[in-house]
Protein backbone atom coordinates (compact mmCIF):
# COMPACT_ATOMS: atom_id res chain seq x y z
CA UNK A 1 0.00 0.00 0.00
CA UNK A 2 0.97 3.17 -1.21
CA UNK A 3 0.79 5.93 1.08
CA UNK A 4 1.80 9.79 -0.38
CA UNK A 5 1.94 12.51 2.04
CA UNK A 6 -0.06 15.37 0.24
CA UNK A 7 0.52 18.32 0.60
CA UNK A 8 -3.19 19.69 1.00
CA UNK A 9 -3.98 23.04 1.80
CA UNK A 10 -7.19 23.88 2.41
CA UNK A 11 -9.13 27.44 3.59
CA UNK A 12 -12.13 28.21 5.86
CA UNK A 13 -14.01 30.82 5.75
CA UNK A 14 -16.14 31.23 9.22
CA UNK A 15 -18.56 33.67 7.02
CA UNK A 16 -19.36 30.95 4.41
CA UNK A 17 -19.05 27.93 6.85
CA UNK A 18 -22.38 27.44 8.15
CA UNK A 19 -22.48 27.42 12.20
CA UNK A 20 -23.83 24.11 12.21
CA UNK A 21 -22.15 22.16 9.39
CA UNK A 22 -23.47 18.77 9.93
CA UNK A 23 -26.98 18.08 8.93
CA UNK A 24 -27.96 21.41 10.06
CA UNK A 25 -27.89 19.96 13.66
CA UNK A 26 -26.00 21.63 16.53
CA UNK A 27 -25.84 18.69 18.77
CA UNK A 28 -24.05 16.79 15.35
CA UNK A 29 -21.62 19.03 14.75
CA UNK A 30 -20.86 20.10 18.23
CA UNK A 31 -19.68 16.24 18.43
CA UNK A 32 -17.93 16.43 15.58
CA UNK A 33 -16.13 19.88 16.32
CA UNK A 34 -15.48 17.97 19.94
CA UNK A 35 -13.46 15.54 17.33
CA UNK A 36 -11.33 17.94 15.65
CA UNK A 37 -10.26 19.34 18.61
CA UNK A 38 -8.91 16.35 20.02
CA UNK A 39 -7.11 15.64 16.32
CA UNK A 40 -4.03 18.08 16.15
CA UNK A 41 -2.30 16.93 19.42
CA UNK A 42 -3.71 13.52 19.53
CA UNK A 43 -2.11 13.02 16.23
CA UNK A 44 1.28 14.33 17.06
CA UNK A 45 1.09 11.68 20.21
CA UNK A 46 0.91 9.23 17.23
CA UNK A 47 4.05 10.12 15.59
CA UNK A 48 5.85 10.45 18.37
CA UNK A 49 4.60 7.11 19.73
CA UNK A 50 5.97 5.40 16.17
CA UNK A 51 8.96 7.39 15.92
CA UNK A 52 10.16 5.93 19.08
CA UNK A 53 9.89 2.41 18.25
CA UNK A 54 10.95 3.52 14.23
CA UNK A 55 14.13 1.92 14.77
CA UNK A 56 12.91 -1.91 15.20
CA UNK A 57 11.30 -1.77 11.85
CA UNK A 58 13.42 -3.71 9.53
CA UNK A 59 11.08 -4.07 6.42
CA UNK A 60 12.29 -1.60 4.26
CA UNK A 61 8.44 -1.33 2.81
CA UNK A 62 6.68 -0.63 6.17
CA UNK A 63 9.93 1.80 6.53
CA UNK A 64 8.52 3.90 3.96
CA UNK A 65 5.22 3.32 5.36
CA UNK A 66 6.24 5.29 8.47
CA UNK A 67 7.23 8.09 6.35
CA UNK A 68 4.09 8.20 4.41
CA UNK A 69 2.16 7.86 7.98
CA UNK A 70 4.09 10.58 9.49
CA UNK A 71 3.22 12.98 6.71
CA UNK A 72 0.22 12.41 6.75
CA UNK A 73 -0.55 12.82 10.14
CA UNK A 74 1.52 16.11 9.99
CA UNK A 75 -0.97 17.58 7.80
CA UNK A 76 -3.99 16.42 8.94
CA UNK A 77 -2.88 18.00 12.40
CA UNK A 78 -1.92 21.59 10.54
CA UNK A 79 -5.51 21.51 8.65
CA UNK A 80 -7.31 20.61 11.27
CA UNK A 81 -5.77 23.26 13.21
CA UNK A 82 -6.86 25.56 10.12
CA UNK A 83 -10.47 23.75 10.93
CA UNK A 84 -10.08 24.36 14.55
CA UNK A 85 -9.52 28.69 14.61
CA UNK A 86 -13.04 28.34 12.41
CA UNK A 87 -14.38 27.33 15.31
CA UNK A 88 -13.25 29.96 17.42
CA UNK A 89 -14.60 32.48 14.93
CA UNK A 90 -17.80 30.39 15.12
CA UNK A 91 -17.85 31.64 18.33
CA UNK A 92 -16.07 28.24 20.54
CA UNK A 93 -13.56 30.73 22.39
CA UNK A 94 -12.74 27.37 24.50
CA UNK A 95 -10.54 25.54 21.65
CA UNK A 96 -7.77 26.73 22.49
CA UNK A 97 -7.86 26.05 25.65
CA UNK A 98 -9.58 22.26 25.32
CA UNK A 99 -6.15 22.01 23.00
CA UNK A 100 -3.91 23.27 25.34
CA UNK A 101 -5.41 20.72 28.22
CA UNK A 102 -5.07 18.09 25.67
CA UNK A 103 -1.45 18.35 25.29
CA UNK A 104 -0.58 19.07 28.67
CA UNK A 105 -2.41 15.72 28.98
CA UNK A 106 -0.87 14.05 26.90
CA UNK A 107 2.25 14.94 28.22
CA UNK A 108 1.57 13.26 31.17
CA UNK A 109 0.96 9.95 29.56
CA UNK A 110 3.64 9.87 27.61
CA UNK A 111 5.66 10.00 30.93
CA UNK A 112 3.85 7.44 32.67
CA UNK A 113 3.54 4.72 29.66
CA UNK A 114 6.15 2.60 28.25
CA UNK A 115 6.98 3.23 24.84
CA UNK A 116 5.05 0.01 23.63
CA UNK A 117 2.13 1.05 25.59
CA UNK A 118 2.40 4.24 23.90
CA UNK A 119 2.24 2.66 20.19
CA UNK A 120 -0.28 -0.08 21.79
CA UNK A 121 -2.68 3.79 22.18
CA UNK A 122 -1.87 4.59 19.29
CA UNK A 123 -2.70 1.27 17.47
CA UNK A 124 -5.98 1.58 19.14
CA UNK A 125 -6.82 4.90 18.29
CA UNK A 126 -5.99 4.07 14.70
CA UNK A 127 -8.44 1.25 14.96
CA UNK A 128 -10.69 3.78 15.61
CA UNK A 129 -10.26 6.41 12.83
CA UNK A 130 -9.88 3.23 10.56
CA UNK A 131 -13.70 2.18 11.62
CA UNK A 132 -14.89 5.77 11.76
CA UNK A 133 -13.30 6.43 8.04
CA UNK A 134 -14.48 3.45 7.02
CA UNK A 135 -17.72 4.05 7.75
CA UNK A 136 -17.67 7.82 6.79
CA UNK A 137 -16.45 6.72 3.21
CA UNK A 138 -18.77 4.21 2.54
CA UNK A 139 -21.79 5.46 3.61
CA UNK A 140 -23.69 7.95 1.52
CA UNK A 141 -26.06 9.01 4.26
CA UNK A 142 -23.85 9.75 6.67
CA UNK A 143 -21.04 11.77 4.28
CA UNK A 144 -23.90 13.84 3.06
CA UNK A 145 -24.86 15.29 6.25
CA UNK A 146 -21.19 17.20 6.37
CA UNK A 147 -22.02 20.75 4.55
CA UNK A 148 -19.90 21.18 1.12
CA UNK A 149 -17.70 23.76 2.44
CA UNK A 150 -15.87 21.52 4.91
CA UNK A 151 -16.02 18.01 3.46
CA UNK A 152 -13.33 17.67 1.78
CA UNK A 153 -10.96 18.05 4.77
CA UNK A 154 -13.48 14.95 6.33
CA UNK A 155 -13.19 13.22 2.94
CA UNK A 156 -9.50 13.37 2.52
CA UNK A 157 -8.56 13.15 5.99
CA UNK A 158 -11.35 9.55 6.23
CA UNK A 159 -9.43 8.31 3.31
CA UNK A 160 -5.83 8.60 4.56
CA UNK A 161 -6.51 7.14 8.28
CA UNK A 162 -7.81 4.48 5.59
CA UNK A 163 -4.51 4.31 3.56
CA UNK A 164 -2.21 4.10 6.86
CA UNK A 165 -4.78 2.24 9.12
CA UNK A 166 -2.20 -1.12 9.40
CA UNK A 167 0.91 1.35 9.48
CA UNK A 168 1.21 2.13 13.79
CA UNK A 169 0.18 -1.44 14.14
CA UNK A 170 2.89 -2.90 12.01
CA UNK A 171 5.68 -1.19 13.78
CA UNK A 172 4.19 -3.02 17.32
CA UNK A 173 4.45 -6.26 15.72
CA UNK A 174 7.66 -5.91 14.22
CA UNK A 175 8.57 -4.02 17.93
CA UNK A 176 7.47 -7.30 19.45
CA UNK A 177 4.40 -5.54 21.08
CA UNK A 178 2.24 -8.07 22.99
CA UNK A 179 -1.07 -9.28 22.81
CA UNK A 180 -2.00 -8.51 26.61
CA UNK A 181 -0.70 -4.74 25.83
CA UNK A 182 -2.57 -4.02 22.95
CA UNK A 183 -5.98 -5.40 24.17
CA UNK A 184 -5.56 -3.86 27.67
CA UNK A 185 -4.36 -0.49 26.01
CA UNK A 186 -7.75 -0.84 24.08
CA UNK A 187 -9.64 -0.99 26.69
CA UNK A 188 -8.18 1.86 28.77
CA UNK A 189 -8.00 3.69 25.49
CA UNK A 190 -11.59 3.21 25.07
CA UNK A 191 -12.62 4.79 28.44
CA UNK A 192 -10.28 7.47 28.36
CA UNK A 193 -10.99 8.26 24.84
CA UNK A 194 -15.10 8.37 25.39
CA UNK A 195 -14.34 10.92 28.57
CA UNK A 196 -11.99 12.92 26.87
CA UNK A 197 -14.71 13.55 24.03
CA UNK A 198 -17.30 13.55 25.98
CA UNK A 199 -16.25 16.72 27.86
CA UNK A 200 -14.85 18.69 24.76
CA UNK A 201 -18.52 18.03 23.30
CA UNK A 202 -20.26 19.11 26.50
CA UNK A 203 -18.34 22.56 26.68
CA UNK A 204 -19.02 23.19 23.18
CA UNK A 205 -22.72 22.38 23.39
CA UNK A 206 -22.88 24.69 26.65
CA UNK A 207 -21.08 27.13 24.70
CA UNK A 208 -23.43 26.39 21.26
CA UNK A 209 -25.97 27.17 24.10
CA UNK A 210 -27.93 23.68 23.73
CA UNK A 211 -26.42 21.66 26.64
CA UNK A 212 -29.85 22.44 29.17
CA UNK A 213 -31.83 22.37 25.95
CA UNK A 214 -32.92 18.25 25.16
CA UNK A 215 -35.45 18.66 22.63
CA UNK A 216 -32.59 20.71 20.71
CA UNK A 217 -30.12 17.18 20.83
CA UNK A 218 -32.13 14.48 20.70
CA UNK A 219 -32.39 14.28 17.15
CA UNK A 220 -28.78 14.26 17.43
CA UNK A 221 -28.56 11.69 19.49
CA UNK A 222 -31.07 9.74 18.38
CA UNK A 223 -29.10 9.47 14.82
CA UNK A 224 -25.96 8.24 16.82
CA UNK A 225 -26.48 6.71 19.45
CA UNK A 226 -30.41 4.82 18.67
CA UNK A 227 -31.43 5.17 14.78
CA UNK A 228 -29.42 4.72 12.66
CA UNK A 229 -27.16 4.36 15.56
CA UNK A 230 -24.16 5.43 13.68
CA UNK A 231 -21.92 4.42 16.66
CA UNK A 232 -23.29 1.37 17.76
CA UNK A 233 -23.59 -0.36 14.18
CA UNK A 234 -19.33 -0.13 14.66
CA UNK A 235 -19.39 -2.36 17.67
CA UNK A 236 -18.90 -5.36 15.21
CA UNK A 237 -15.60 -3.77 13.97
CA UNK A 238 -14.27 -2.37 17.00
CA UNK A 239 -14.87 -5.85 18.56
CA UNK A 240 -12.84 -7.40 16.21
CA UNK A 241 -9.91 -5.50 17.52
CA UNK A 242 -9.64 -8.19 20.42
CA UNK A 243 -9.00 -11.38 18.32
CA UNK A 244 -5.42 -12.20 19.09
CA UNK A 245 -5.32 -12.75 15.22
CA UNK A 246 -6.57 -9.33 14.14
CA UNK A 247 -4.90 -7.02 11.82
CA UNK A 248 -6.31 -3.77 9.80
CA UNK A 249 -6.17 -4.92 6.72
CA UNK A 250 -8.63 -7.92 7.11
CA UNK A 251 -10.77 -5.38 6.61
CA UNK A 252 -10.68 -4.80 3.17
CA UNK A 253 -11.06 -1.27 1.75
CA UNK A 254 -8.63 -1.40 -1.58
CA UNK A 255 -11.85 -0.70 -4.11
CA UNK A 256 -12.99 2.27 -1.35
CA UNK A 257 -10.21 3.59 -1.20
CA UNK A 258 -9.54 3.56 -5.45
CA UNK A 259 -12.76 5.28 -5.56
CA UNK A 260 -12.02 8.10 -3.14
CA UNK A 261 -8.17 8.91 -4.17
CA UNK A 262 -10.54 9.56 -8.23
CA UNK A 263 -13.13 11.70 -6.08
CA UNK A 264 -10.25 13.95 -4.30
CA UNK A 265 -7.91 13.66 -5.99
CA UNK A 266 -8.07 12.81 -9.70
CA UNK A 267 -8.75 14.95 -12.94
CA UNK A 268 -12.56 16.47 -11.88
CA UNK A 269 -11.26 15.77 -7.80
CA UNK A 270 -12.05 18.02 -5.13
CA UNK A 271 -8.89 18.68 -4.18
CA UNK A 272 -6.15 20.77 -5.74
CA UNK A 273 -2.76 19.65 -4.15
CA UNK A 274 -0.16 22.67 -3.38
CA UNK A 275 2.90 22.22 -5.04
FE1 LIG B 1 -4.99 11.67 10.92
FE1 LIG C 1 -4.00 8.10 11.59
Amino acid sequence: MDIPRRNVELAFDPATVPRDWVNDDAYETTFMAALSLLFPEGEQFFVRAVKALQDRVTDPALAKAVTGFIGQEAMHGREHRMFNDMLVAHGFTEAPAIDAKLERFLHRVRKTLSPHQQLAVTCALEHFTAILAEQLLGDPHQRDRIHASVKPLWMWHAMEESEHKAVAFDVYREANGTYSTRASMMLLTTVVFFAVQFAAHVKLMQTRGILDKPWRWARGFTRLYLYPALLPRLLPSYLAYFKPSFHPNERDTTALLAEWREKLFGPQGWIELAA
